[in-house]
């Protein structure tokens, strides 16, 4: 996942972040500095906080002031991706083993809670109330987001409306908070602030889509992490939903998918059924559609080399294989 670079007009400022990211992890205790790092090092995208400063990007030349932000960002993302591996029962992320693999789920927890109230202590130092509150609103409809999906395993009775409240929580609001805080840092109009939050969350919504569908298709070593986690766990996502309604096999489908020892047994049957449904094409036209809503907002921001670069990151979203 190294050489991973969209962002070459914030690439100093994404090495300072990367900086930051050691500095604030370390702590007093050996054990969290060596998992802590461990997730660094082993890469990952830097969406959230290539989207922050990118954003900043557009109107103002200096980003030393939204460095630490942006690495606050990454953190949050982080303490939730510890978290979730351990809902997900994953062993790999990033091409490494989890925290949950090394550690162990009781570590994990409280790894996330420490990363989470660093990222706190760090946006506190603002001294902004409306930073504070949009980043602490974004957290609640993480762990929403997570828990919608949690009690929706195995439900076939859940339709798209479902799905895309969980996706919106789940992971659009947060790249919509990305780019909406790294506006708010510059001197800019509401109306222009709201632009940045809509691109984010079309864009996070095209995102989340696609990992949904990259977990049935994906090659687990491009992806880092494994694929087919979903059926196994009896998380219905939108292929899924595609296939229940229009598959041929829809019967035979929803048998499986409504039991925990199916889910488990018959995967690759599972699989095999989404992608004869056509629930893959079908998946990629929504993505598709939310990347063309992500492209109306970015039309209406100021030219120059990082709205140029958003560009590619839209058309990333939909191509990634990992
Ligand atoms: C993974 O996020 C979780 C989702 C929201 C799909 P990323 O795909 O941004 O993961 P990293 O940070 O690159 O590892
Ligand atoms: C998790 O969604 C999104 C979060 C915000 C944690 P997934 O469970 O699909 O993410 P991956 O596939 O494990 O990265
Ligand atoms: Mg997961
Ligand atoms: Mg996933």
């Amino acid at each position: 996942m190294e050489n991973f670079s969209l962002f070459a007009s914030v690439a100093d400022d994404l090495a300072a972040v990367e900086e930051k990211l050691k500095a604030y992890t370390c702590s007093s205790l050996e054990i969290m500095n060596r998992a802590s790092l461990q997730l660094i090092e082993a890469g990952g995208k830097r969406l959230r906080p290539a989207f922050t400063l990118l954003t900043a990007k557009m109107y103002k030349e200096d980003l030393r002031d939204v460095i630490p932000l942006a690495a606050a960002l990454e953190m949050i993302h982080m303490a939730t991706l510890v978290h979730d591996d351990v809902i997900d029962n994953s062993l790999t992320r990033r091409g490494q083993a989890t925290v949950k693999n090394i550690w162990g789920n009781r570590f994990s927890i409280y790894l996330g809670n420490h990363m989470f109230a660093r990222s706190l202590s760090i946006i506190a130092g603002y001294n902004r109330g409306d930073l504070l509150e949009v980043l602490a609103d974004a957290s609640m409809k993480i762990c929403e987001g997570e828990i919608i999906q949690m009690f929706g395993w195995y439900n076939l009775n859940l339709g798209m409306k479902n799905y895309l409240q969980r996706i919106q929580r789940k992971t659009a609001v947060l790249l919509s908070v990305s780019c909406a805080l790294g506006a708010m840092l510059c001197d800019i109009s509401e109306g222009q602030i709201v632009l940045h939050k809509k691109f984010g969350y079309y864009l996070g919504m095209a995102y989340q889509v696609i990992d949904d569908i990259l977990d049935f298709v994906a090659d687990e070593k491009i992806l880092g992490k494994p694929s087919g986690s979903d059926i196994r766990q009896g998380v219905i996502t939108l292929p899924a939903i595609y296939a229940l309604r229009r598959g041929e096999n829809k019967e035979e489908l929803a048998c499986w998918l409504s039991s925990p020892e199916k889910c488990r047994e018959r995967v690759n049957d599972i699989i095999g059924a989404v992608l004869d449904s056509g629930g893959i094409d079908y998946a990629y036209g929504v993505a598709r559609a939310f990347c063309e809503r992500a492209m109306r907002q970015l039309d209406k921001m100021p030219p120059g080399a990082p709205k140029e670069e958003f560009m590619k990151i839209t058309e990333f979203v939909i191509n990634r294989n990992f």
